[in-house]
């Protein structure tokens, strides 16, 4: 039985309950069109304190601060420089989180200590409406337990931290299904920090030239603090092949005795537990947290996914893929 309440996010009196929750120093779970967010007030440092606690995440990994619209950004940025006001205008409300100047207003604890922030107007209508409702910028990382997959759904949130969260708001299955785009505006070029929802040819398209941060770099960290910590890892082994090399490395697993699942975009046939995403980089992603998650309660021990071309979404699938594969 589920110990933390959930409710429709357009359910009447949901999105108030919420707001009264934060108002009240507590944790609300909230969609976005990416992923969950586990929100708390950005203003105060003790309800802030509580994600950190109940994500079991590591301090020096800083939240995302999100605002309803431009005014609310400027109001914890403490600049906002011409190109951050150009991307803004393109692509707010959207999957696009801008690190800026840290404001004045903004607790040490969100930003880690740094003198950065990282802002984003989520595009969902019920994030939407609770930032107006509370009246506050939301602090909010992805709503999964550290290291866990991105929760996309409202039974991944309750799954991870029931009992930890004072109310869930669900609105379903996330239309995105991959974390925001971050990108570095503290700089003369932009420099992409994070794939995600917002993509690099639509980034440059707006922006001109953007840099890509070089993770092999071992400054790379104090640029993107997140890169220090594990990431999007199902709990079974990921095993990343090219297209058409997915049955070959199932049967392999399965011959060393191993419960093995093969995520594919074409029809196989294959003794192994096969899941076919969409063919489409954003049906693929949409699908993606959820199958991971469904294989680990199924208690699979090797998850092997073929491969997809990195432009486009794909670019931000393959990175998420990378990752699980490292895990
Ligand atoms: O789509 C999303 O971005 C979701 C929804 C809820 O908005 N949020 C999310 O938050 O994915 P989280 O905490 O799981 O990932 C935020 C990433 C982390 O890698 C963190 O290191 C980075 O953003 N970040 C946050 N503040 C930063 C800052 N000031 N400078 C550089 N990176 C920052
Ligand atoms: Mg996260």
């Amino acid at each position: 039985m589920a110990i933390t309440p959930v409710m429709g996010g357009h359910e009447p009196g949901a999105v108030e309950r919420a707001a009264a929750l934060l108002r009240a120093g507590q944790l609300v779970a909230f969609p976005t069109e990416t992923v969950y967010g586990l929100g708390a007030n950005a203003f105060d440092a003790a309800a802030v304190a509580k994600i950190f606690e109940a994500k079991e995440r590591p301090p020096d990994n800083p939240l995302i601060v999100h605002v309803a619209d431009i005014a609310g950004a400027r109001a914890v940025a403490a600049a906002f420089p011409p190109l951050a006001e150009r991307a803004a205008a393109a692509l707010w409300p959207g999957s696009l989180t801008m690190v800026l100047p840290r404001g004045p207003k903004v607790p040490d604890i969100v930003a880690a200590g740094g003198p950065t922030v990282a802002v984003r107007v989520p595009a969902h209508p019920v994030a939407w409406v609770l930032l107006r409702v509370f009246g506050r910028p939301i602090a909010a990382p992805s709503a999964n337990l550290s290291g866990r997959p991105s929760p996309t759904q409202a039974s991944h949130v309750l799954a991870d931290l029931d009992g930890r969260v004072a109310l869930i708001l669900d609105s379903g299955p996330t239309s995105v299904g991959l974390e925001s785009t971050v990108v570095d505006m503290t700089r003369p070029r932009p420099l992409l920090l994070r794939r995600g929802g917002v993509t690099i040819e639509r980034l440059r398209q707006v922006l001109g030239p953007v840099d890509v941060l070089d993770e092999q770099d071992p400054k790379a960290v104090l640029r993107s603090p997140g890169l220090r910590h594990r990431h999007y890892a199902p709990k079974a082994m990921v095993e990343l092949v090219a297209e058409g090399e997915g049955e070959a490395a199932a049967a392999r697993a399965i011959a060393a005795g191993q419960k093995v699942a093969l995520i594919v975009r074409r029809t196989v046939s294959s003794p192994a537990l096969v899941r076919k995403l969409a063919n489409t980089p954003e049906g693929f992603a949409r699908a993606l947290f959820t199958t991971l998650r469904e294989l680990d309660e199924l208690d699979v021990e090797r998850i092997v996914i073929e491969s997809l071309p990195e432009t486009g979404l794909g670019a931000a699938i393959m990175d998420r893929l990378r990752r699980a594969a490292q895990g």
